[in-house]
């Protein structure tokens, strides 16, 4: 069994585009070391993350992404042991979405349907159904702030 822990966020309002290449290539090196593999989805205001991997590593990563002060409001949704990884080929992908406001400031960002496309065939259902259904939970998060 592998561990695996999702959970959601709300990304600093200052943080620069340039400071997600950071964050992911910082992810890709420790992890990739640790054994842990995982998706990061980032709206333009929130992250959904995945991580999976040894116990302890997963939870060591997962405290030291609780201190970083690139986001707040952390909420773990899933921490549980898993039969299988969800995302074996990646130490960590990262895929931006911003289907409300899609213009031509948002070059970086995908559809839904482009989001659904890139989650990998092994992604556990439940996972794929967190992950797709993000966005529209992300439009009713900053409705309610
Ligand atoms: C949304 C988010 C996701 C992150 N994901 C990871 C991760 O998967 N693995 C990792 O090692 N660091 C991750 N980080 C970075 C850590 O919080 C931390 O800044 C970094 O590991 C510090 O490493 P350094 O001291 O070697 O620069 C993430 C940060 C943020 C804001």
């Amino acid at each position: 069994m592998i561990h695996r822990l999702l959970y959601v966020s709300t990304a600093d309002p200052e943080m620069k585009p340039s400071a997600l290449e950071q964050i992911i290539s910082t992810a890709q090196r420790r992890n990739a070391a640790l054994e842990i593999t995982g998706l990061l989805v980032y709206t333009g205001s929130h992250f959904m993350q995945l991580l999976e991997g040894p116990k302890d590593a997963v939870e060591a990563v997962f405290d030291m992404i609780c201190q970083d002060p690139r986001h707040s409001a952390i909420a773990r949704l899933i921490a549980e042991p898993a039969p299988a990884r969800s995302c074996p080929e990646w130490s960590m992908a990262l895929q931006v979405i911003d289907a409300a406001n899609d213009g031509p400031g948002h070059v970086f960002t995908v559809s839904n349907e482009t989001l659904a496309s890139f989650l990998p065939e092994s992604m556990a259902a439940d996972l794929r159904v967190l992950f797709q259904s993000f966005n529209t939970m992300k439009r009713d998060i900053v409705a309610a702030e």
